[in-house]
């Protein structure tokens, strides 16, 4: 039998090899670089056994249900999954898979100990000051920043992810690690002397506040007015997870109060707007102490073609008979 196989944007080509070196696969690749529309989705679905998405495409009952029974994987090019409606697939017998790997790991926390970095030395900040033509003269107490070395980082969520991160912040940075997740990491407190703590424990402590958690109704506004107020006033905050983790306003008000000290954002809960209410006065660009970035955390070479390869492996593997490797559900 041969499948016929959807992407829905062009991706990075080690994975699009992979899928045309197999004689089981009929590949199209959507020809646009641009997102495709829901409505160019839905009727490509009909020619549709397997679906490599990614993750600005909402894969509903719908879409699912617009392959009229056809549909029977959806691979999805990221490792989070949040773009996909897990029960819908599962009544229907869809199999799903995400993308992770250890060089998306690795991007994404180096991204993560970058908005560190830029928060703590103000680097976007001094940046902007100097292409401004302020610096005048050298000043022992001009644009003073904080060092992170022998603070401590609050890590909630310990995944492939999270316990890079810390690993590097630990290894590398001296930092002191302490966790919060469903289940205490015990190779993690091995490691890096890493302590649990219950959530608000942490937010009090942590000089910085990573999360590495996936968006699910549980982790849906995590972090909300409650617990930006148990931060310290000199506490910086990075999201490079999911962008609904953290409740926006309330992280609006908590920035505008100073009652934490930054935010490093690769994320944001109404994506691709930054600010979700357009017309709100309180805008995230507005604050010098907060470093945005466009959801690049894993945006190198690299990874990008490991994510490719990858997705393509679990298409490989499920066309052959074999269990796929990163099978959610
Ligand atoms: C990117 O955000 C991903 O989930 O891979
Ligand atoms: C700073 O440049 C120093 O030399 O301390």
């Amino acid at each position: 039998m041969k499948y016929s196989v959807f992407v829905t944007r062009d991706i990075p080509d080690e994975g699009l090899k992979i899928l045309a070196q197999n004689d089981q696969l009929d590949v199209r690749v959507y020809e646009h670089d641009k997102k495709i529309s829901r409505e160019e989705l839905l009727s490509e679905m009909p020619n549709t056994d397997i679906l490599l998405s990614i993750l600005t495409e909402k894969i509903d009952a719908e879409v699912m249900d617009a392959a009229k029974g056809r549909l029977k994987m959806i691979a999805n090019y990221a490792v989070g999954f949040d773009n996909i409606d897990i029960p819908a697939a599962k009544e229907r017998g869809i199999i799903i898979t995400n993308a992770p790997n250890e060089k998306i790991s690795e991007s994404v926390a180096e991204h993560t100990i970058a908005l560190i970095l830029a928060l703590a030395h103000r680097i976007v900040e001094t940046d902007t000051f100097t292409r401004a033509g302020k610096y005048e003269s050298w000043g022992p107490k001009l644009l003073l920043g904080t060092d992170i070395a022998g603070k401590t980082v609050g890590i909630i969520g310990t995944g492939a992810i999270g316990s890079m991160v810390v690993k590097k912040l630990h290894l590398g940075f001296g930092m002191k690690v302490v966790y919060n997740d469903i289940k205490p990491n015990e190779a993690l407190e091995k490691e890096v002397g890493a302590t649990f703590m219950e959530k608000d424990e942490l937010l009090k402590v942590a000089d910085v506040v990573s999360l590495h958690v996936p968006l699910l109704p549980a982790t849906h506004h995590l972090i909300s007015e409650h617990e930006l107020s148990l931060m310290k006033p000199t506490a910086f905050i990075i999201n490079t997870s999911r962008g609904p983790i953290i409740d926006e306003k309330a992280l609006l008000m908590a920035l505008q109060n100073k009652k934490i000290g930054g935010a490093g954002l690769d994320v944001y809960e109404c994506e691709p707007l930054i600010d979700c209410d357009p017309t709100d006065t309180l805008e995230l660009r507005t604050f010098p102490n907060v470093v945005l970035t466009p959801h690049t955390a894993s945006a190198t070479e690299g990874t990008r073609q490991a994510m490719s390869r990858v997705a393509a492996q679990n298409i490989v593997a499920f066309v052959g008979g074999i269990k796929p490797p990163n099978k959610l559900n």
